[in-house]
């Protein structure tokens, strides 16, 4: 079985095929992972421009759709199924990959399929390793931070949420307080590796509170305020606020994953989205995981980050359910994961 898969959501226009046998194959291989990153096009604007955008996807998925068939050796005519995200994310661009998406599936009458976009970064660990449902989901990104119990494809339970800010998004705003770029994440880490995590106490917000909810945006006042004071050209103390604020990352995400793990006791925890490809993080949820006898399972680290393989293998293990959608599905900006089965396209 073979689904090409097109993500759009964001500033990434990528397209990727996916193939795995029919009936319970454990894992999944992937047969072409094309990715155009807009990064040079938001830029100078500090940030991603919705416009801006959109525009490029159209302008580039032509292109990326060709070097995926031609890096598989593959025609439109040898797929199963086309998935592209249907959401949430930025409604132009998703639009851009859900219009392509139902013209190929119309063209070659092949089944189309609109996968959530977090349910992509949800289920990516099932395509490179065998995991069984129901597993625990910690799921970090630059839009989103939240604990949720999977027990397949559209069936979540969330256990908490964050109240403000995501924790991908909190890297990127600590990143350029200290002028690092974007995205802010990479470059944090990069630098905490030469600074003494132990120099800067920060606040970490929910710590030790109950329930399973993130909040991101008090730490992010602290940084600013510690970045204020900062000796001007001083490269250690900017390392050492890297390393403190990411081990602070760490002491709260740990924190709110072993309450998941006390709530919904699950033998695998898995971490998920952009954040989930920071080495220190992994170490940190790895220990969290395994004080509750479970194991921390990660998707390869250029499978964290945003592309088009998380569409296509979610798309493919719903494809394998009969979980197809309609041509006349509309593109959702916003789609909670656990709402999923209650929302009829
Ligand atoms: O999943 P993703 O590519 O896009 C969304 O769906 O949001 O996540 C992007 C986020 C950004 O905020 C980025 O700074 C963060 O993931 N990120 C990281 C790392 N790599 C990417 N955060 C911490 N450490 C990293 N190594
Ligand atoms: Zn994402």
């Amino acid at each position: 079985m073979r689904v090409l898969g097109i993500e759009t959501s964001c500033d990434e226009t990528a397209v990727a095929i996916v193939e795995a046998a029919v009936g319970r194959a454990p894992v999944g291989r992937i047969l072409a992972n094309v990715i155009y990153s807009q990064l040079a096009e938001h830029r100078r604007f500090g940030g991603v421009v919705p416009e801006i955008a959109a525009r490029a996807h159209l302008e580039r998925i032509d292109g990326v759709l060709a070097d995926a068939l031609s890096e598989a050796g593959l025609e439109l005519g040898d797929l199963d199924g086309i998935a592209a995200t249907g959401g949430p994310g930025l409604i132009g661009g998703v639009m851009v990959g859900v219009m392509t998406a139902k013209a190929l599936a119309f063209a070659h009458d092949r089944p189309f399929l609109a996968v959530n976009h977090l349910e992509g970064h949800a289920l990516t660990v099932r395509l490179t390793e065998q995991v069984a449902f129901p597993y625990l989901l910690l799921l970090a990104s630059g839009g989103h931070c939240q604990l949720l119990t999977v027990r397949g494809p559209g069936d979540y339970t969330q256990l908490g949420t964050t109240i403000d800010d995501a924790a991908g998004e909190c890297f990127d705003k600590t990143a350029k307080l200290l002028g690092l770029g974007f995205p802010g994440g990479p470059a944090i880490e990069r630098l905490a590796t030469d600074g003494d995590p132990q120099r800067f106490a920060l606040p970490r917000p929910m710590w030790r509170k109950r329930g399973c909810d993130f909040s991101f945006s008090g730490l992010k006042t602290a940084v600013r305020q510690a970045v204020e004071k900062l000796p001007a050209g001083d490269k250690q103390a900017v390392a050492d606020l890297c390393a403190s604020f990411q081990r602070t990352v760490g002491d709260v995400l740990a924190d709110r994953c072993t309450n998941a793990l006390q709530l919904a006791p699950a033998s695998t925890l898995v971490v998920a989205g952009g954040v989930a490809a920071n080495v220190y993080l992994r170490g940190r949820l790895e220990k969290t995981a395994s004080e509750h006898g479970a194991r921390l399972v990660a998707p390869p680290v250029k499978l964290c980050t945003d592309n088009g393989a998380m569409i296509a293998w979610a798309g493919l293990e719903r494809l394998r359910l009969g979980m197809t959608d309609v041509l006349d599905f509309r593109p959702r900006p916003r789609w909670p994961l656990d709402a999923m089965s209650k929302v009829s396209t």
